[in-house]
């Protein structure tokens, strides 16, 4: 979606050899990736393929068998979910995680409330800076005329918005999004998809999972293919999405 080459940047999150398993089954076998800054990589698989499995190890939701993940260069792996996210690694949910009973304004708020607590002195100027900086998010992801509506009441493509809202709100210097556009009419996720540019050349690293092809062309810089907890193909979109093998992998399983 933006220029870079697959391999610029940084490596922000570095993956080494990771495993996981529940009982018989392996759901991340020896997967070895980088995300790199400014670089956005969608992860793509069938279902179960081990993709929300591979974000909760990230996050520390999930703790591996074995492997590695490195922060900047510094180890991961034993931080628990707020110390991760703190470090500035935000992620959205499938099922959304919203707080169904509070206001448009008091989801992001809420998100903003945790930073000032650690790094602001508070005050009114703190807490006006907070509101105004809610105010902009909510204008960008058109939920302005929504803000004082409770999330339970919002339409579906409203309360996804509101997930990214929330992302949005933490500052975070990658992003992990998790089916974000997934039953988004197309006007929604055209909107979607500026967004998320503009956040992307504004500085955000972004590592998405996404089923719909149109939405994975038009964003990926590179593809990273996860069938059976197994990384089977990780490069720049023409030549994954080009793969027979894969294709017949994706969509076999897509319409059994
Ligand atoms: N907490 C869990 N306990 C047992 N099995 C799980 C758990 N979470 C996921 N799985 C299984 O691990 C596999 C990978 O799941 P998941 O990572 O959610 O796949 P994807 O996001 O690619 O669709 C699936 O077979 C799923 O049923
Ligand atoms: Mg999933």
């Amino acid at each position: 979606m933006s220029t870079p080459h697959p391999c610029a940047g940084e490596v922000l999150l570095g993956i080494r050899h990771l495993n996981k398993r529940f009982g018989g089954l392996q759901v991340t076998n020896d997967v070895t990736l980088d995300l790199r800054a400014g670089v956005v990589t969608t992860l793509v698989g069938p279902n179960g393929a081990g993709k929300t499995t591979l974000f909760n190890q990230i996050t520390g939701h999930l703790v591996p068998d074995s492997g590695e993940i490195h922060w900047m260069g510094r180890p991961l792996l034993g931080k628990r979910p707020h110390e991760i996210a703190r470090l500035g690694i935000a992620r959205t949910f499938q099922d959304l995680r919203l707080f169904d009973h509070m206001t448009v304004r008091e989801n992001v708020l809420t998100v903003t409330e945790n930073r000032a607590w650690l790094w602001q002195p508070g005050g009114r100027s703190a807490r006006d800076e907070r509101a105004a900086r809610v105010d902009a998010i909510l204008d960008r992801t058109g939920l302005a005329g929504k803000a004082e509506a409770r999330a339970i009441d919002l339409a579906y493509a409203e309360r996804k918005f509101l997930s990214i809202a929330r992302v949005m709100a933490t500052g975070a210097r990658i992003w992990l999004l998790d089916e974000p556009a997934s039953g988004l009419d197309r006007g929604s996720y055209g909107h979607f998809l500026e967004l998320l540019r503009s956040e992307v050349r504004n500085g955000v690293t972004v590592c998405i999972i996404e089923h719909n092809l149109d939405i994975v062309v038009s964003i990926s810089d590179r593809i990273a293919f996860l069938d059976q907890g197994r990384l089977l193909a990780d490069g720049d979109p023409q030549t994954v999405l080009n793969d027979p093998h894969l294709a017949a992998i994706y969509f076999g399983e897509q319409t059994s």
